[in-house]
C-alpha cells in the first residue's frame, strides 16, 4: 500500500511563529498543510479566514488544503480562492445548493472538496462525485483538534473508496480527526490516500515534526 500523504492541521501549530511553523513541517516531510477555518456558528469554535491564508502562502510550495466549517460558504470562496487556498473543502450542510458550491470553487481553477460529518452518509456524494476533487472523512466532529477518532468512520471510509473507484476519476480521500499512528494504519487500510493531523504531527516540538510525520506514513 502506498504510503498517505500528510496534511497537518496548523490548528495545533504555535500560532505566534505560524510561518516558521509551516516551514518546519514542510522539511519533515508533510505534503499539504490543512487549514481549518471556523466561524462560531457552524461549529462551535472561532479559528482563523482568509488574511491568514495569504500570509502563509509565500511560505511553502506545498498545496493548501482549506477546510471550511462555515455557513454560508459561498460569499467567502472569491476570498479564499484569492488568497492562494489550492483545495477548498466545504460541508453540505452549510448551505443549500452544494453543486453550484462546487462549480463556484472551481470557476476559480481550485479542487473542490466536500467533507462528510460523522453523521453524515457516503450516500451524499451520490450527485457531486463526477464534480469534486476531494472527500474529506470527518473522524469526529468538527470543531476542535485533539478529539478521540470515531471508529465507524472506518466503514465510510470504506464506502466511499468504492464510490470513487467506480467513478474511475482521481478524487483523494482525506480523513480529518483523531489521526496518529495507529488510526493512520487503520485509514489507510480503509481506503484513505491523505491524512490530517494536527495533535500527532505537532506534538513533542520541532525536534519530533520529522518523526511524527513519518510514523504517520506508517515508515516510524
Ligand atoms: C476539527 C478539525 C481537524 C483537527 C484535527 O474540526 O477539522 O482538522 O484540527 O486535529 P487532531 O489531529 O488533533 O484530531
Ligand atoms: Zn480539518
Amino acid at each position: 500500500m502506498p504510503a498517505p500523504l500528510i496534511s497537518p492541521s496548523i490548528l495545533s501549530a504555535d500560532f505566534a511563529r505560524l510561518g516558521e511553523e509551516v516551514r518546519a513541517i514542510d522539511a519533515a516531510g508533510a505534503d499539504w498543510i490543512h487549514v481549518d477555518v471556523m466561524d462560531g456558528h457552524f461549529v462551535p469554535n472561532l479559528t482563523i479566514g482568509p488574511m491568514v491564508v495569504k500570509a502563509l502562502r509565500p511560505h511553502t510550495a506545498m498545496p493548501l488544503d482549506v477546510h471550511l466549517m462555515i455557513s454560508p460558504v459561498d460569499p467567502f470562496i472569491d476570498a479564499f480562492a484569492d488568497a492562494g487556498a489550492d483545495y477548498i473543502t466545504f460541508h453540505p450542510e452549510a448551505g443549500p445548493h452544494a453543486h453550484r458550491t462546487v462549480q463556484a470553487i472551481k470557476a476559480h481553477g481550485k479542487k473542490a472538496g466536500i467533507s462528510l460529518n460523522p453523521a453524515t452518509p457516503a450516500k451524499t456524494l451520490d450527485y457531486l462525485i463526477e464534480d469534486i476533487d476531494l472527500v474529506l472523512v470527518m473522524s469526529v466532529n468538527p470543531g476542535f483538534g485533539g478529539q478521540s477518532f470515531i471508529a465507524s468512520q472506518l466503514r465510510k471510509i470504506e464506502a466511499v473508496r468504492k464510490m470513487i473507484d467506480k467513478a474511475g476519476r482521481d478524487v483523494r480521500l482525506e480523513v480529518d480527526g483523531g489521526v496518529d499512528a495507529e488510526t493512520a494504519r487503520l485509514c489507510v487500510s480503509a481506503g484513505a490516500d491523505v491524512l490530517v493531523a494536527g495533535t500527532a504531527t505537532f506534538r513533542g516540538g520541532p525536534d519530533r515534526y520529522a518523526a511524527n510525520i513519518a510514523a504517520l506514513k506508517g515508515l516510524g
